[in-house]
């Protein structure tokens, strides 16, 4: 995968310059977005921004059911290991963010493929036969000039890049937004840089705010502008900090 799409200043002047704008754009066309990992640290922030935009969320985790109600919310119990829990969970959504994560630390080898490779190819089944539109996916960056990835993480960026193949091959409509290391800063604060690159050049290590990609991957659900694109998330020091949303029309679709 090769060029490359700045989300800064070369793309002036935000479509949607402030949070009221947001909401407006939603009330003309209110959308229902599952988050799979809703009750995570990058999910949460998700369904703060759709909320935001006047969007109805549908939460989704192991234990998403223990969530205290939430106007705009509704809150489902499902494992992406048991794809016969996700179907009630789907139906009648019409895109879906999918931020699901285990600290690959933790757990053994086998969790990294069942969340993130076969997770992710079940998800996609399933959302396509329930008429899901748009399948947003969360992933990693972290190959190494030599194309490989770091031994520490290898099983957990296989299992990623396994899962990134099956959402493409699924049929559904994707984006992969990846990020290199997430940080718990306050985001906005920042730009934002969407490569397309692979691996993504020397000079890190790079990081990003998971408010900030949780942004990205809220716009990538309830927009038609990232469909069947791959990028990588980066923050970067720019007075533009909202000019990437200018970038996603410019990205270049995957090849199929
Ligand atoms: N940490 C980093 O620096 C970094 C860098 C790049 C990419 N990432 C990736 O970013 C993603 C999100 O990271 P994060 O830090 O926001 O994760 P996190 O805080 O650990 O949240 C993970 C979410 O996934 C849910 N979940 C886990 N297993 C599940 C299952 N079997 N079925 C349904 N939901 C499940 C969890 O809820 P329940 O436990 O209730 O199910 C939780 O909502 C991960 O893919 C991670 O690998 C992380």
């Amino acid at each position: 995968m090769n060029g490359l799409a700045l989300g800064t200043s070369g793309f002036l002047g935000a479509r949607f310059s402030s949070g009221a704008d947001l909401a407006r754009a939603a009330d003309e066309n209110p959308l229902t977005i599952a988050v799979l990992g809703a009750t995570g640290r990058t999910g949460r922030f998700v369904v703060e921004d759709l909320l935001a935009r006047g969007h109805s969320v549908r939460g989704i985790s192991r234990s998403a059911g223990q969530q205290p109600p939430r106007d705009g919310a509704t809150w489902i119990s499902a494992d992406v290991r048991k794809p016969e829990t996700l179907r009630p969970a789907l139906e009648d959504v019409d895109a879906l963010v999918y931020a699901v994560g285990v600290t690959y630390t933790r757990v053994e080898v086998g969790a990294l493929y069942d969340v993130y490779h076969t997770g992710v190819a079940d998800t996609a089944a399933v959302a396509r036969q329930a008429g899901v539109k748009r399948f947003v996916l969360l992933s990693s960056a972290g190959r190494l000039l030599d194309g490989e990835f770091p031994e520490r993480l290898r099983p957990s960026m296989d299992a990623k890049a396994k899962g990134e193949a099956a959402l493409r091959a699924s049929g559904i409509h994707y984006t992969i937004s990846r990020t290199p290391g997430l940080s718990d800063r306050p985001g906005g604060e920042y730009g934002i840089l969407l490569l397309q690159m692979d691996p993504i050049p020397p000079g890190g290590p790079y990081m990003v705010c998971r408010e900030d990609s949780a942004s990205v991957l809220a716009e990538c659900a309830v927009g038609e502008n990232a469909i069947n694109k791959t990028f990588t998330v980066i923050n970067v020091v720019t007075p533009e900090v909202g000019a990437w949303r200018e970038a996603l029309p410019y990205l270049q679709q995957d090849p199929t």
